[in-house]
Parts: C-alpha cells; sequence; structure tokens
C-alpha cells in the first residue's frame, strides 16, 4: 500500500464516529491513520478512546484563548506539526473560521447527521423527528465557509418505521454514521473523489 493518509480528528463529546474511524484504520488495507485527536472539552470522552489505541491526544480549549483567531492558531499548529493531510471533524461542536477552512481547503470532512440541506445546524436529529419526517438519514460532506453547505461526497438515507421513537432513529442514525464517515475517509485518501463544482465524482480505485 502506498503512504497512508494522517488524519488529525477534532472531537468535543463522545466520540463514537471517533472510534469508527479509529477501528477502520486498524485494518490492514485502510489508506489512512489518525494522527492525534483534539479536544476543545476536557471531559470529552473521545479522548479516552484516542489513547486507549495509542493515539496522540490533547485538550486545546476555546476558553482559555482571548480569541478565535488564537484559538485556532493553535489547532493549526498542531495539525501542521502532525503533518496531517486531512482533518476530520467528528462530533467537534466549534464553527470554524473562513481563515482556517482556507487554511485546509478541500481537506476537512464532516458527518452530520441529517439528509443536509435539510436541518443543518445542531440538533438535527430531533428537528427531522419533530417535523415528522418519514426519511432522514447522514451526509458525510467536505467543509466550506458555511455551516454545513460545502459539496457532499456521501448520502444515506434512513427510513422511519411504524414503531420509530427518538431514541431507535438517534441509534439508527449514528450506525449510519460509523459506516459512512471512514468509507468517504477511504475515498478521499484513495485520491477518489473528484469535484466539479459542489459535484462530487467517485472514480474507480487506481
Ligand atoms: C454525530 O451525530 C455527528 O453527526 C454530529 O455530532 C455527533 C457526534 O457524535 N456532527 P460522536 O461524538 O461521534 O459520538
Amino acid at each position: 500500500m502506498t503512504k497512508r493518509c494522517r488524519l488529525g480528528v477534532l472531537v468535543s463529546g463522545n466520540g463514537s464516529n471517533l472510534q469508527a474511524i479509529l477501528d477502520a484504520c486498524g485494518a490492514k488495507d485502510f489508506p489512512a491513520q489518525v494522527q492525534l485527536v483534539i479536544s476543545n472539552k476536557a471531559e470529552a470522552f473521545a479522548l479516552e478512546r484516542a489513547r486507549k489505541k495509542g493515539v496522540a491526544a490533547s485538550v486545546v480549549s476555546h476558553r482559555d484563548f482571548p480569541s478565535r483567531e488564537s484559538f485556532e492558531d493553535r489547532l493549526i499548529a498542531a495539525l501542521e506539526d502532525a503533518k496531517v493531510d486531512l482533518v476530520i471533524l467528528a462530533g467537534f461542536m466549534r464553527v470554524l473560521s473562513p481563515r482556517f477552512v482556507r487554511h485546509f481547503a478541500g481537506r476537512i470532512l464532516n458527518v452530520h447527521p441529517a439528509l443536509l440541506p435539510s436541518f443543518p445546524g445542531t440538533h438535527a436529529i430531533e428537528q427531522a423527528w419533530n417535523y415528522g419526517v418519514r426519511v432522514t438519514g447522514v451526509t458525510v460532506h467536505v467543509v466550506d465557509e458555511g455551516t454545513d453547505t460545502g459539496p457532499i461526497i456521501l448520502q444515506e438515507p434512513v427510513v422511519l418505521d411504524a414503531k420509530e421513537t427518538l431514541e431507535s432513529l438517534e441509534e439508527k442514525i449514528h450506525s449510519v454514521e460509523h459506516r459512512l464517515f471512514p468509507e468517504a475517509i477511504r475515498l478521499f485518501a484513495e485520491g477518489r473523489l473528484k469535484f466539479e463544482g459542489r459535484r462530487a465524482h467517485i472514480g474507480e480505485h487506481a
């Protein structure tokens, strides 16, 4: 296998998506590896998940910085020091500035628990549930300067059944996320994504 894609993962909480990515990276043929995990919250369980796998994990709290710019400068420095090729937002609960996004242009991926452009922002699962949708889903997209507006890489629908509850829907969505996010990372790492405007074309594996 050629050189593995180096991932820097930003988290804020539980880290179940981080776990799915770490597990995927454990497979011999997976073309990426997690170089470091950064949480803006010291209590994030995601940090423990990373350390358990022997991955460098640190806390960079936005509260310790006088401005968003200085907070992001620290993130950028840590990601650059680790020579990451791709930045992964796995439940990272801070909005990134256009400056940060431009620094890693086209190299930041996010997972969103709805079929974008429906229900952007936080609480997407609950909002879709309250709206009474019959179908919702998961989106993995490239991060641009807007909120959940970047070009879509993969989407998968989740159909609500008659006995669905908010809790069961959350479970279904998370299990799709845990499959779809590593799949999108694989496509990126294998150089199979080509963008034409907003549209992602997925090429054959070389
Ligand atoms: C996921 O539902 C993801 O779609 C959203 O934040 C949640 C993070 O969950 N962006 P976890 O920390 O990966 O468990």
